[in-house]
Parts: C-alpha cells; structure tokens; sequence
C-alpha cells in the first residue's frame, strides 16, 4: 500500500510539475493586458516597450548581409527588431520548410539580447504578391487571382479561394510550431500577418467567385454586431449603412449601397477573414500577439487607389468581427505631419497603438508622442538598416536625392561642418534611450491618464496642454535670440530677416508624467520650453519649486544639477534639452501655487 501510494504520489508529483511547469511555459508566452484604458504588451511577465526598428525587405534574406546589422542594432538601443519572414524563402518546395533564417534570427537575438516581431509576408505585401512561393504563384489554376473591372487579371492571390487560404495557413502554421519549438527564451514577442493587404486597382475584386459572394447576404454575425454596437460604430462606416435605409439583411448592396466605399467594406470583410483565418491556424500552434499593419488612404482618393479593404479606421469594424485572431491594427506612419494621423488612426482607442512604419528621420520625436499621448506599446521607423549604411561611403548622397539634404543633417551629421556622429549619438538613439529609463515609470502610468505628449514645432504657437492640476503652454525652444527691431529712427535701417525656414529638426517631442498633485517628470528629444498655469481652483499662479534634471537607473532616479536661474527663465518656465541653455532631456519640476 505504502508502495503504490508512494507510487501514486510520485506520479501526482510528476503530474503537478508538468502542470506547474506548462502554467510557467504559458505565462511566460508573451501577450496583452489591460491596464486602465491602456493595453499593455506583457513580456516575460512585466510591461514591455517595444523600441523597434524594421529592416527593410529583403535584408533578414542573407545571414552573410544580417551579419553586421545586429550590434549596430543594439548600439541604437533598439530592444525589438522587425524582421521579414518571407514564404518563398521558408517553403520553396510545397510541403518543405526550411527554417535556416528563421532559426538564425532567433538566435541572433538570443546572442544580442534582442526581441523580434516577425513579419510574415506570404499572400500580400502591400497589396502585390511578391512573396507566394513559384509553386503557388506559378499555378493559376489551384490558386486563384483577383480580377480589375476592365476585365483585367491581376497576379494578387484572390481572397474568394480556400486554396490560397489553406496554402498559406499551414505555412504560418509551421511557422508558428517551429518557433514554439526552438524558442525557449522568447525572443519572438509579435507577429505582423501579412503587410498592408487590400486590392490594388478597383474598389473590389470582379472575379466570379467574388461576384458570386458579393450577391450573397451579408453574414449574420457582421449585422448583429452593426445592431448591437450602433453607437460605437466608426461613424463613417454608420452614416453608409443608415444612408442604405439601416437595413438588417441583404445583400452587400443593399446593406451598404452602390457605391465605392460598399465595395471596400465588402473587400475588408473578405480580407479579415482570410487574414483572421491565417492568423488563426498559426495562433493555434502559438498564440503570441498578432496585428495587421496599413497603408493609409490619403485625402479623398478612391479606395484601389490605396490597398481596398486593407484594416483603415473606416472600415475597423469589419475587422473586428471577421478576424478575431487580430489582436490589434497599426497605421504605417511615414508623413511629417505625423501627430495628426496617429490621433486619426487612434481615435477609438479600443486597441493598442503601436507604430510599425515610420520616417526614421522624424523618429526621434514623434516617439514621444506615441508614449505620451496614446498609451503606446512600440514605435518602429522603417529602414532602420539604411541609418547604417548611411554611414558608409556614397550611400549619404543616395539618401539626400530621396529625402530633403536637412532631414539627412539631421540623421547623422551635427553642426554646420558635417562631422559625421556615432551610431549612439544618433537623435534617435539618444530619445530610444530616454523612453529605455523612464520606461518603468511609463508603463506604470499607462491607462491612468497620467501622461501626455506633443511635439513642439518651431515658429508655430505653444499648444496648451491640461494634464493633472495645471496646464501646461508647451513650444519649441529656438536656439539663439530673436532679430531685434531696427534702432528707432536709423537711417535707413534693413529690415529685420526674415525668421529662418523651420526645418525637420526644428521640432521636438515631449512627454509629461504627472507623478504627484504638483508634480512632473518631463523628457524631450530637443529644445522645449513649458509654461505652467493652474487648472484647479485655489491660488491662480503656478511657480516653480525646484527643478531637477537627472537620470533614471533601473527605475530609480538619479538627480543631477539643481535647475534654476536662467537654466529656468527666472523661474518662470522649465527649459528641457537645450537650445541656448544646456538643460538635460529629462527633468523632474515640483511647482507651488500663489496668489
Ligand atoms: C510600406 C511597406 O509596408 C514596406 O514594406 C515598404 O515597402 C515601404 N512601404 C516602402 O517605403
């Protein structure tokens, strides 16, 4: 008896270890969480911020090239890499995998004390198929393609065949075994499915398939989410459904109207769910989290024009109810005027921002905005490789002719000679690290509505911003004095010049906590100036106590010089990271209030 219960007990130990041990295993499997109306990215059990970079397509292809990118990588203090899968490379031969790329990433990142995001560009990349295999791009026949109305065939995969669907879906399905496999140290945090989907061209597919689904009713769940969650549909998507006559059945037309934007709709509900269903299969195998990334529509253009039915704002819904694999949507931001389409794209905020596309020479700025403003998880320029070969002989010319010859000054050059900076010292490197110390105290703040951020621009008027019980007047920080006016009555006196053109560089972005009641920890990437105003009632004036600018270490902070004098404007203001005066980028204010 004492054998076998000595025995049972043995297999109840076995038995709970494993259960243990598979409870540890899935904790420790990266995911999402909310906290306030934030969602967090939860990684190795803490909040996570994703300070990543996207290599360009083709540059995770050769081990040989990737060979020097990842030091460099880490030297911009980068913690996440994105990194293309390609299906072609993965599966050249139907049914044969080869993971040697996928496996050297893996442990690259090991070695650098990386974290990837894949980014698994099968069906669609930006709408084309560059990536299918031959054997599936090669055979029309068993895998189908989209049709334009002029009656011509495109080679993008058609959404209307299970067989593209099927092909594609067990690829990322073993994909997703095999990281589950060799990815003990979870290293892959995130998965990017597909890139920029939508049809190129038309407004929808005309093939027959299509044309066939198109006369179809519209599926019962997409209604019954339209009746139950009418006032929190995206109000574009509402107004096309109520200017149809708010009908609860028919077919696409009729639900939706004869109109371009009925076809996007039809074509975002077609896309979600092969995307849902590819994410899916791989979700099964591995459920780390997954996203769709778009190319955003521009203006008043038709959809064809750009991706149709690609995961826009105005087509969200759809994508919610089609594809529930997704955990959330994330806008590739290249425009300068950036700050306006990450609150366009992040109105709702009924999903996590994070940016996986962005202008790297504007990165250094607009990240704060994404941490500050929007609660967000990760912030990804594009081309991140392209800073490194920048620095190599030729490539800065190859740059100037795409880009302005200021915004490449200001990636890698500092001052009117041209002396070209490290890698470190780069301006995005130097903001990466900044949001790296105050990530503790950021993600602890996050969903609470504790923080704010903006992006000052020279020249323009300061931007009020009410954050706890002050408001904060916010402005860029131009270095040197402004022109004076002519002395009265010279002869002849030249008129004042002109104020310079602002430039990419002249703007800097900012974020504010507010760590107590007259509180705040603010950090920059370059000159700002900020006026503080009281927005309770009590005493009407707001002076300032102490400033202290500093560091964090491990989460502590580590206070340097004590602020004040002009390094305060008397103390009237608090001036972050320079301009005239070289204050540090990251400061902690305590204010008082007086009549
Ligand atoms: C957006 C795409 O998603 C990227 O892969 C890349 O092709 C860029 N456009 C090019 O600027």
């Amino acid at each position: 008896m004492r054998t076998l219960c000595g025995f049972v007990s043995v297999f109840a130990l076995a038995a709970m270890t494993s259960s243990a041990q598979t409870a540890a295993d899935q904790a420790a499997i990266p995911h999402l969480r909310k906290q306030g109306t934030a969602t967090q990215m939860i990684v190795d059990g803490k909040p996570f911020l994703m300070l990543a970079g996207e290599l360009r397509n083709s540059t995770t292809s050769s081990l040989e090239f990737m060979k020097p990118v990842w030091s460099k990588l880490v030297a911009l203090h980068i913690n996440t890499v994105l990194a293309p899968v390609q299906w072609e490379l993965m599966e050249p031969r139907e049914g044969q995998f080869d993971f040697t790329l996928v496996d050297a990433q893996i442990h690259a990142a090991e070695e650098h004390n990386l974290r990837l995001a894949f980014l698994w560009f099968a069906s669609w990349k930006n709408g084309a198929p560059s990536y299918p295999p031959i054997w599936v791009k090669g055979n029309l026949d068993r895998f189908p393609r989209a049709l334009r109305k002029d009656g011509a065939s495109t080679d993008t995969l058609s959404t209307f065949s299970t067989a593209n669907l099927n092909a594609d879906s067990r690829a990322f399905a073993a994909l997703m075994r095999h990281v589950k496999e060799v990815d003990s140290r979870r290293r892959v945090i995130l998965i990017q499915v597909e890139n920029e989907v939508g049809l190129l061209g038309d407004s929808r597919d005309r093939s027959e398939a299509a044309n066939k689904a198109f006369a179809e009713p519209v599926p019962r769940e997409l209604l019954d989410h339209m009746t139950g969650h009418k006032d929190t549909l995206y109000p574009e998507f509402r107004q096309a459904w109520e200017a149809a006559g708010s009908r609860t059945s028919g077919t696409w037309e009729q639900v939706f109207g004869k109109t371009a934007y009925a076809d996007e709709i039809f074509m975002a509900w077609n896309y979600a769910r092969y995307v849902g269903g590819v994410a899916a299969a791989g979700k099964a195998e591995y459920p780390v989290p997954m996203y769709v990334n778009t190319w955003c529509s521009m203006g008043d253009r038709p959809p064809g024009t750009y991706p149709s039915g690609g995961p826009e704002p105005h087509v969200a819904d759809l994508w919610k109810v089609g594809a529930p694999a997704i955990d959330f949507r994330s806008p590739d931001l290249h425009a300068t005027n950036f700050s306006e389409w990450a609150d366009w794209y992040h109105s709702t905020r009924d999903f996590p921002l994070f940016i996986p596309e962005a202008f790297h020479a504007t990165g250094h700025y607009n990240i704060f905005y994404v941490m500050g403003q929007h609660d967000g998880i990760g912030f990804s320029p594009f081309a991140i490789d392209e800073l490194f070969f920048t620095m190599e002989p030729g490539m800065m010319e190859a740059l100037e002719s795409r880009f302005s010859p200021n915004s490449v000054d200001d990636l890698i050059f500092t001052g009117p000679s041209r002396t070209r900076i490290e890698l470190a010292d780069l301006p995005l490197a130097r903001s990466y690290d900044i949001i790296a110390q105050l990530t503790p105290l950021i993600v602890e703040n996050q969903g609470k509505g504790k923080m704010a951020g903006a992006v000052a621009i020279a020249d323009e008027p300061p931007q009020k911003i009410p954050l706890g019980n002050y408001v904060l007047t916010v402005s860029y920080a131009r270095s040197g004095r402004d022109p004076m006016p002519a002395p009265k009555g010279a002869p002849g006196a030249p008129a004042a010049p002109p104020p310079a053109p602002t430039r990419l560089a002249d703007r800097a972005g900012v974020i504010f906590i507010a760590v107590g009641p007259d509180e705040y920890v603010a950090a920059s990437s370059g000159p700002v100036n900020i006026r503080f105003s009281p927005n309770t009632p009590g005493p009407p004036n707001a002076g300032i106590d102490s400033i202290e600018e500093g560091k964090f270490v491990d989460g502590r902070w580590v206070p340097g010089r004590r602020l004040n004098g002009d390094e305060s404007d008397s103390d009237k203001s608090v001036r972050l990271g320079g301009g005239v005066i070289p204050n540090g980028r990251i400061q902690r204010v305590k204010l008082y209030r007086y009549r």
